[in-house]
C-alpha cells in the first residue's frame, strides 16, 4: 500500500516538511509513505488553464495521489487557516472539472500539521474540512495536530514521544485506508 504525504510548505527548514519526512521515516509495515512537495505549481489563472492546460508540476501530483491508497495533507496555519499555496495546489487538483472525482472522491484522507504554537494548527485543520467535503474524500476522523514544533521537530533529534505518536497515528490510517 502507498500513502503520499503532501506539505503544504515551500519553506526549506519547513516543520510541516518534517513531520512529512518523519512520516516517511516510519511508513508502517506493508506500507511506503512518499513524501511531496508543492514547488513549481504556479498560481492558478484560468486564462493561463484555457490558453496553457495543466501545469506538468500538477499533472505530476495528479498522478501520484492517483496511485495512492491514501493521502495525507500535512498543512501548517497561516492566519487560522491552511496556505494559500496549498489552497491553490487543491484548487489545481480539481482542474479540469471531470478531474475532482478520480482524484478526490472517495479517497482516504488525513490531515495532520505542524506549528511552533500551541494548538497545532487546529483552526487550519478545522477550516480545511469545508474543502474536504466539496471534494468528496473520505475523510480519516483522526487529525494529527503537532505543537511546539520547534521543540519536537526543531534542528536536533525528533522527540520520542512525537514519533511514538506519529508511528501509531500512521498505524491508524492505514487501518482506515484499507476500509
Ligand atoms: C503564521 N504562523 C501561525 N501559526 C499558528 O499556529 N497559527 C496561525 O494562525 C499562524 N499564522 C501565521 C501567519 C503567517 C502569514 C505566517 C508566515 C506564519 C506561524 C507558522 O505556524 C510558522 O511560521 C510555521 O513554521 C509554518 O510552517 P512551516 O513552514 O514551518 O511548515
Amino acid at each position: 500500500m502507498k500513502l503520499v504525504a503532501i506539505s503544504g510548505s515551500l519553506r526549506q527548514a519547513s516543520f510541516n516538511t518534517r513531520l512529512g519526512r518523519l512520516m516517511a521515516d516510519l511508513s508502517p509495515a506493508g506500507c511506503e509513505v512518499v513524501l511531496k512537495g508543492l514547488h513549481g505549481i504556479p498560481l492558478y489563472n484560468a486564462d493561463d488553464e484555457e490558453a496553457r492546460g495543466i501545469p506538468e508540476a500538477v499533472e505530476a501530483l495528479r498522478g501520484e495521489i492517483k496511485a495512492a491508497d491514501g493521502l495525507i495533507l500535512i498543512t501548517p496555519e497561516y492566519n487560522g487557516a491552511m496556505p494559500g499555496v496549498l489552497k491553490n495546489a487543491l484548487d489545481w487538483l480539481t482542474r479540469p472539472g471531470e478531474e475532482m472525482k478520480p482524484t478526490f472522491g472517495h479517497r482516504p484522507t488525513a490531515l495532520a500539521g505542524a506549528t511552533p504554537g500551541a494548538w497545532g494548527t487546529a483552526m487550519a485543520q478545522s477550516g480545511a474540512l469545508i474543502n474536504l467535503r466539496q471534494l468528496g474524500v473520505n475523510l480519516f476522523p483522526d487529525f494529527l495536530r503537532v505543537s511546539r514544533a520547534g521543540t519536537v521537530l526543531g534542528d536536533g533529534e525528533v522527540d520520542a514521544k512525537l514519533r511514538d505518536q506519529v508511528g501509531a497515528w500512521l498505524e491508524r490510517f492505514v487501518e482506515f485506508a484499507r476500509g
